[in-house]
């Protein structure tokens, strides 16, 4: 409906140019340090990122995350993705269905098939929301976009954070339950920034979710974005959880320990250097996750500012699997790494 819709463009503008990543945010990467070889022994053209993911092959090992859609603004940002994701082979999801649900007439801004026919693509829609719509809901929902699976978000601290927002968050493994039915490895659970941590993941893998992303704090904050919006009460305590979460150094790290070596884990969540994608795959995960970097550059500079944007990203990533000596994305989770500070402490005690 029409509130959906403005409480999206509002999203946007304020993602676009606002304060969404509080200063005291942090993913711990910066504890982390990839150890240099002076004799890489290897050709810059050699390494070789590519990965599969939902049951297709990515030449690199990145997600645009999903961000919008709904409206008319959101279909250009959703359409500029897909397609540099189909440029450059990456995986893309778009942002929650819920207005799609609401209004089909909104689903015309979701589709991105014709520019993007061969990218893993990916649906979206709250955990809370999931409840409402049923599976058979939300399976409509991944079929109307042609999507490879399916993402289904947490977002516990936005909607406290928000007036109209949930304030009920029992019963949400059952329903993680039904989707897992429905969709098996095509199911993807995510955070929106304050991150998922072992406990979850493990008890997530357990119901039979294959594919987590961590997402989490140290980008976007969406209890930030919730806080610029909000009055009151909710502005005062917004602002006090501005940066709560679970590191996004931490989660991938600790996640990935819990629940070993077969789930696909996505990292995202503060993620803005190629130095920062390659820190996270050595700490486990298979792909690394980006939204606000990529959107503000296409919102600055249209696709072409996009293009920009992830040809800086990708050389990086590039040069720090040279400077590791590693081939791949396999070996370079085997080099060593040197883990100092804060990060260390999240490590010992989750
Ligand atoms: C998001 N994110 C998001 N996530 C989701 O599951 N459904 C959504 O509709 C949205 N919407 C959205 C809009 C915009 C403009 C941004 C920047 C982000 C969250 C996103 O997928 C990701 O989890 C976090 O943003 C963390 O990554 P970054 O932004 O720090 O790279």
């Amino acid at each position: 409906d029409e509130a959906t819709a403005k409480r999206k463009d509002a999203h946007l503008d304020l993602c676009a140019t606002g304060d969404v990543e509080p200063a005291q945010n942090t993913t711990l990467l910066e504890c982390v340090r990839l150890v240099h070889c002076a004799m890489p022994e290897m050709a810059v053209e050699e390494v070789d990122l590519s990965t599969e993911f939902l049951g297709k092959k990515l030449r690199h090992p990145l997600l645009i995350t999903g961000m919008t859609g709904g409206t008319e603004r959101a279909g250009v940002v959703n359409r500029d993705m897909a397609l540099l994701a189909e440029r450059h082979g990456l995986a893309f999801g778009v942002g929650s269905q819920r207005a799609m649900a609401e209004n089909p007439q909104a689903g015309e801004s979701f589709q991105v098939r014709q520019v993007a026919p061969t990218v893993p693509l990916l649906g979206n829609i709250g955990l809370y929301q999931a409840v409402g719509l049923g599976v058979d809901g939300v399976r409509r929902l991944a079929d109307a976009i042609g999507a490879d699976g399916m993402a289904l978000h947490l977002n516990a601290g936005q909607e406290l954070t928000q007036p109209e927002g949930d304030r009920d968050f029992r019963g949400g493994y059952k329903v993680v339950e039904g989707l897992v039915r429905a969709f098996g490895s095509r199911l993807l659970v995510k955070e929106t920034g304050c991150g998922i941590g072992p406990e979850v993941a493990r008890r997530l893998v357990e119901l039979g979710v294959r594919n987590l992303d961590v997402s989490g704090l140290g980008g976007t904050s969406w209890v930030r974005v919730e806080q610029l919006r909000a009055t009151g009460v909710q502005a005062q305590v917004g602002a006090e959880f501005s940066s709560w979460g679970i590191p996004t150094g931490a989660a991938i790290a600790t996640v990935r320990r819990a629940v070993g070596p077969d789930a696909r884990l996505v990292a995202s969540g503060g993620l803005r250097t190629g130095l920062d994608v390659a820190k996270v795959l050595a700490l486990g995960a298979d792909v690394a996750g980006m939204a606000l970097p990529l959107f503000r550059a296409q919102q600055q500079g249209g696709l072409a500012g996009a293009e920009q944007a992830l040809a800086t990203i990708l050389a990086s990533l590039r040069q720090a699997l040279v400077l590791t000596g590693s081939r791949n994305c396999a070996e370079l989770r085997q080099r060593p790494r040197i883990i100092v500070g804060e990060l260390k402490d999240w490590l010992a005690a989750l």
